[in-house]
C-alpha cells in the first residue's frame, strides 16, 4: 500500500523547504523590528470562534471548515484563518489589559476546504500580523508597510496594494442599507438573496461575470463614510505617501471575511492568474466584542506563503539561498569517529554547516558521499590527521587540495562560506 498526502495538502520538503523557510523568515522579518511578538496558536479551536469571529455569510464559514467533533462530543475546527484565534487568545490571557497596542505575529498552517489548483490549497500557509487595541490610523499605516518590506526583503516588484474603507459601524450600516435597497431591485437567485439578506456586502465579492455587471450601478461605499471614517482614510492614505508605498484604491474591496471596517487592502500579483490574492487584511473593530472580550479594535495582515513563493518564481527570483554546506567530513574508521564529530560540533558552533559520512563506509563510499551532498569542502579523519591536527582539505568543485591546521579550519572555512555568498 502506498499512501499519499490528503488532496490539496500543500507540503515543502527539500530542497523547496528551504525556499519556504527563507520566504517566511523575509516576511517575519519587518514584523520583529516593528517590535512584534511571536503568538505560537491553537490549530483547532471551538467552532463558534470562527462563526461568530468569521461570520456565518463568508465562504470560509459556510463553505470552507474542517468541523469535528471530539470525543466529548465538542464541535472543534481547524483554524481556517488566523484573527479569530488571536483574538481569543488576547481576551482569554488577558493581554488586552496591560500595553496596548498589542502587537503579534504568528505563522503555520491554515485549512480551507477549498477546490484545490495552483496556488489554493486545503492547508495552505500564513505569515500573519495583528495590531490590537488602537484606533490610530497610523498603526493601519505600519502594519501595510510590514507588508511591503517584507516583499522588499525577498525583491518582490510586481504586485499591487488595492485598499479601501468600509467606515466604522454608522458608516458601514448607512451602505449596508443602501446597497440592500440597491441589491433588491435585482433579479437574484435563492442563494445570493439568502447570502445578502446575511450579509449584503458580501454580494460585491460575488466573482461571476453576470454579478459584476449587474453591480456596475451600485452604489458607491466611498460615498457613505461619515466625517470621522473619511478622516481616518485620509490619514492612512498620507502616511502610505509619506512611505513612499503606492496604492489604488478600490470602493469594491469588502475582503472575504465579515470582520472588517474602515481601512480594508489587498495585495495582488497579476502574474498568479486566477489566485492572485498574495496577502490581504484589514481592520476590525466588532470582533474581540462579538468573541466576549472588551470593545477594542484591530488591524492585521495574513500573507499566503505559498502564493509569495509562487509570485518569486513567476518573477524570477532566487529564492534559494541558505547558508552552503561547508564541509563533509569523512572519518576513516570506526575509531575516528568520536574525533571527527568533535571537531564538526566545534565548526557548527561557529555557525558553519557542517555533515559527516555515517556508518562503517569505505573511504570510496564516503567521497561518494561527500560529492553528493553538495559541500564546498571536505576532508578525512585518520590517525595520521588526528595525531599532526592537520588535515587535507579538498575543494569539492575544483578537486583542489590543501594541507589545513585543524586550528585554522573554522576561519578558513568561514571565508569560504562568505566569498560564495558575495558572488
Ligand atoms: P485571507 O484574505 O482570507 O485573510 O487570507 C490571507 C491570505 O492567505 C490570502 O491573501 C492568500 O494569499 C492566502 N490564502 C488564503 N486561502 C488560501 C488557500 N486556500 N491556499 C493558498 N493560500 C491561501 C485572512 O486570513 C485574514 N485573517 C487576514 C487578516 C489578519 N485580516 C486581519 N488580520
Amino acid at each position: 500500500m502506498k499512501y499519499q498526502a490528503p488532496k490539496g495538502v500543500k507540503e515543502y520538503l527539500p530542497p523547496a523547504s528551504a525556499q519556504f523557510e527563507r520566504v517566511r523568515e523575509a516576511l517575519l522579518a519587518p514584523a520583529r523590528l516593528a517590535n512584534y511578538q511571536l503568538m505560537e496558536l491553537a490549530i483547532f479551536e471551538e467552532t463558534e470562534v470562527f462563526t461568530r469571529g468569521v461570520g456565518e455569510s463568508t465562504d470560509v464559514v459556510s463553505k470552507e471548515m474542517y468541523t469535528f467533533t471530539d470525543r466529548a462530543d465538542r464541535s472543534l475546527t481547524l483554524r481556517p484563518e488566523g484573527t479569530a484565534g488571536v483574538m481569543r487568545a488576547v481576551i482569554e490571557s488577558g493581554m488586552d489589559r496591560g500595553q496596548l497596542p498589542v502587537k503579534v505575529f504568528y505563522n503555520g498552517p491554515f485549512f480551507r476546504a477549498e477546490r484545490p489548483q495552483a496556488g489554493r490549497y486545503r492547508q495552505f500557509y500564513q505569515v500573519g500580523i495583528e495590531a490590537i487595541g488602537s484606533d490610530d490610523p497610523l498603526v493601519d499605516v505600519e502594519v501595510i508597510s510590514i507588508a511591503t518590506e517584507g516583499f522588499a526583503n525577498l525583491g518582490l516588484r510586481g504586485f499591487k496594494l488595492v485598499i479601501n474603507s468600509l467606515g466604522d459601524f454608522e458608516s458601514r450600516n448607512a451602505y449596508r442599507l443602501e446597497l440592500s435597497r440597491f441589491l433588491s431591485t435585482l433579479d437574484l437567485d435563492e442563494a445570493t438573496r439568502e447570502r445578502a439578506r446575511i450579509n449584503p456586502l458580501r454580494i460585491l465579492d460575488d466573482k461571476r461575470s453576470e454579478m459584476i455587471s449587474a453591480l456596475a450601478k451600485a452604489p458607491n461605499i466611498l460615498d457613505s463614510l461619515n466625517p470621522q471614517s473619511r478622516e481616518d482614510f485620509s490619514k492612512v492614505q498620507q502616511g502610505l505617501d509619506a512611505l513612499g508605498i503606492a496604492y489604488e484604491i478600490d470602493p469594491r474591496l469588502v475582503r472575504g471575511l465579515d470582520y472588517y471596517t474602515k481601512t480594508t487592502f489587498e495585495f495582488i500579483h497579476p502574474q498568479l492568474g486566477a489566485q492572485s490574492g498574495i496577502g490581504g487584511g484589514g481592520r476590525y473593530d466588532g470582533l474581540m466584542e462579538s468573541l466576549g472580550g472588551q470593545p477594542l479594535s484591530g488591524i492585521g495582515f495574513g500573507i499566503g506563503i505559498d502564493r509569495v513563493m509562487l509570485a518569486c518564481q513567476a518573477e524570477g527570483i532566487d529564492i534559494s539561498q541558505e547558508i552552503p554546506l561547508a564541509c563533509f567530513i569523512i572519518p576513516l574508521a570506526r575509531e575516528w569517529e568520536l574525533e571527527a564529530f568533535r571537531i564538526g560540533a566545534e565548526l557548527r558552533s561557529v555557525g558553519l554547516r557542517i555533515d559527516f559520512a555515517f556508518g562503517d563506509r569505505s573511504l570510496k563510499g564516503g567521497m561518494k558521499a561527500a560529492d553528493k551532498s553538495g559541500a564546498t569542502f571536505a576532508f578525512v579523519l585518520g590517525e595520521r590527521e588526528s595525531q599532526s591536527r592537520t588535515v587535507e582539505l579538498k575543494e569539492l568543485g575544483t578537486g583542489q587540495v590543501q594541507s589545513v591546521r585543524l586550528a585554522d579550519l573554522a576561519t578558513l572555512l568561514g571565508n569560504a562560506v562568505k566569498r560564495s555568498k558575495g558572488n
